[in-house]
């Protein structure tokens, strides 16, 4: 089946952009179907925009009753035909309702390997700040579905990616961004072709 990809992000987007370079070069076969954001001054809008794909800004401020802004996402996705939603940094739980929608079809990606370091407060550059503070000499990449349990639904693809002796919790992320704009886009493929079943 076709992916046609809805993407929620919530600032650079450069997992949006690795993916939408990837179907650019021929090497993934998806369509990014659109992009909605909860910030209307993320840098991922001006991604899409220079790429032509449709950008929405729904928020609590566009949309201040849950329903409506549950609503608002759904018919963007289901007007460009998602059938896969891929989370690129997006910083807003999705509700139940959102996600029963596209259940089992809501993919997601943590600069990390979970199980370890995800859930609460697991986000941005605290995960890499924890993942230094333990000692870990390894950490990574992992590209999960997203449930109502958030960073615990089921594991699609992971990749390592070595703590250096001295890393920032900066340096790290770097080289995790990295192996990210690898992983989603090869997940996708993998799913394309049927190598992984959702
Ligand atoms: C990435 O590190 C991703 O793992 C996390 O949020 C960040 C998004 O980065 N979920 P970007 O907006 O795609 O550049």
């Amino acid at each position: 089946m076709k992916l046609n990809v809805g993407f929620l992000a919530s600032h650079g987007g450069s997992n949006f952009q690795a993916i939408v370079d990837a179907i650019k070069s021929g090497k993934l076969s998806a369509v990014a179907s659109c992009v909605i954001s909860n910030n209307s001054k993320a840098f991922v809008r001006e991604r899409a925009e220079k790429e032509n794909i449709p950008f929405y800004h729904i928020s609590g401020k566009t949309h201040p009753n849950p329903e409506d802004h549950d609503k608002a996402i759904i018919d963007a996705f289901k007007h460009h035909d998602v059938n896969i939603v891929c989370l690129a940094g997006y910083m807003k739980k999705l509700s139940d309702t959102v996600l029963n929608e596209f259940h089992g079809r809501v993919l997601n990606i943590h600069p990390a390997l979970l199980p370890k370091f995800g859930g609460k407060g697991m986000y941005g550059i605290n995960v890499h700040k924890a993942v230094i503070e333990s000692g870990e000499k390894t950490s990574g990449v992992t590209v999960h579905l997203v449930d109502s349990k958030y960073d615990r639904g089921r594991i699609l693809a992971q990749t390592k990616v070595p703590v250096e002796k001295d890393d920032t919790p900066e340096d790290l992320a770097d080289r995790v961004l990295t192996a990210e704009h690898q992983i989603y886009w090869q997940t996708l493929v993998k799913i394309e072709k049927g190598e992984i079943q959702l």
